[in-house]
């Protein structure tokens, strides 16, 4: 047995895109599986390499990321447990895409992509979840491309903040409450930029009481401001 490799099958019952499947088709696929156990940072798929596998993500958290030529890491995407990934390679048979690792204690189950591309063609609800989650990524691909090509800077992270508050939900009063508190390299790493950058566009922020610390959590006190910000130079 690899190291990492889980003994036992469990369930992929807590997994969205399989949820069209019947309970006993879903146990098979579960029964065809490989299962794998992985550290924080421990690398799950490298970018470049020739592997097929297409992975559930049954418990922890995985990021999908590319390294620039100089080393720096930059973040396409943050996936908790009941997503997949790697369907890329297995779908056009070219290399993988990107690099992905775990963040957390990370369990997958990996299918290889000849079954994956079988359940595809076999059932039409998961094939439609798939091209689902193949169009959000082009969205957002676009998305960052116009940040990129439109924004400074300071801009992309005021932006960033803006994404997170919306996420973690906007209360009656205006404000959002991030917690845990942002890392600021992580935040670089999705919006292009260094570490020193986020730092001192979250002091001006909090100079300027759009944002303010507390003991665990960030809190957007003006997310409307913030929208304003991000919106004035979006020209939206
Ligand atoms: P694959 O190319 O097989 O291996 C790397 C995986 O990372 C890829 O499949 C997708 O599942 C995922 N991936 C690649 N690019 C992006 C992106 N821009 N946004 C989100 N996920 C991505």
């Amino acid at each position: 047995m690899l190291a990492g490799e889980e003994t036992a099958a469990s369930t992929l019952d807590g997994i969205p895109i399989l949820g069209s499947l019947g309970a006993a088709r879903r146990a098979e696929v579960a029964r065809l599986c490989r299962w794998r156990r992985y550290h924080p940072q421990e690398q799950i798929i490298d970018r470049q390499s020739e592997t097929r596998e297409v992975l559930f993500i049954v418990q922890g958290a995985v990021r999908i990321v590319i390294y620039s030529v100089s080393g720096r890491e930059l973040t396409l995407d943050d996936l908790p447990a009941g997503n997949f990934f790697g369907e890329m390679a297995a779908i056009d048979g070219y290399p993988r895409s990107a690099s992905v690792m775990a963040v957390s204690e990370t369990v997958v189950a990996g299918l290889t992509g000849e079954q994956f591309c079988r359940l595809l063609a076999e059932e039409p609800d998961f094939n439609a979840t798939v091209m689902r989650r193949l169009v959000q990524i082009v969205r957002s691909a676009t998305e960052r491309i116009i940040d990129l090509s439109t924004l400074g800077a300071n801009n992309r992270v005021h932006a960033e903040l803006l994404r997170q508050a919306l996420q973690a939900g906007v209360g009656a009063d205006g404000t959002a409450e991030l917690r845990p508190i942002p890392v600021h390299g992580e935040m670089a790493s999705r919006v292009s930029t260094t570490r020193e950058t986020v730092a001192r566009v979250m002091n001006d922020l909090a100079r300027k009481n759009v944002v303010k610390r507390g003991r665990d959590s960030l809190i957007i006190l003006d997310v409307q401001h913030l929208r304003d910000m991000v919106e004035g130079v979006r020209g939206e």
